[in-house]
């Protein structure tokens, strides 16, 4: 089957019921999206598809429909997405395992509502979970992000 990710038409030869996540790291080597619980309860392994944000562990590869945006692709060649301008400005990361799916949702939420309240921030972001703890600066790197992308 064929599949777009970051812009890229893949041909790939994998059982349909293989989950998305798998296809991206395993199949095509797009390793910036993670494996951390498998079953939609952490977050590690949000992608975009068709700019919104899912749980690649969930979805059967012979089910996508739409083009897939990994961390690798949030940003254009030339430039970072603000997202990712706002998480290194604030050092986000502590292990950083969790954070290609933070970054990921964030820029879903951001792409919905452009100027969200920590209320808004804390419910988008609340299915992605970290076990370093950096949620407050999370929610710091979404406000950040949210004025740099003219909010
Ligand atoms: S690995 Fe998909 S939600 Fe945890
Ligand atoms: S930075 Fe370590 S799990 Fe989030």
């Amino acid at each position: 089957m064929k599949l777009t990710v970051n812009g890229q038409t893949h041909d790939v030869d994998v059982p349909p019921d293989m989950p998305l996540l798998w296809v991206l790291r395993d199949e095509l080597q797009i390793t910036g999206v993670k494996y951390g619980c498998g079953i939609a309860q952490c977050g590690a392994c949000t992608v975009h598809v068709d700019g919104e944000a899912v749980r690649s562990c969930q979805i059967p590869v012979g089910d996508l429909e739409g083009e897939v945006t990994t961390i690798e692709g949030l940003g254009t060649p030339d430039a970072l997405h603000a997202v990712q301008e706002a998480w290194i400005e604030l050092q986000v990361a502590q292990c950083g395992y969790c954070q290609s799916g933070q970054m990921t949702q964030a820029a879903s939420l951001l792409a919905d509502n452009p100027a969200p309240s920590d209320a808004d921030i804390d419910d988008a972001m609340s299915g992605n979970l970290c076990r370093c703890g950096t949620y407050p600066r999370i929610r710091a790197a979404v406000k950040s992000a949210a004025a740099k992308m003219g909010a």
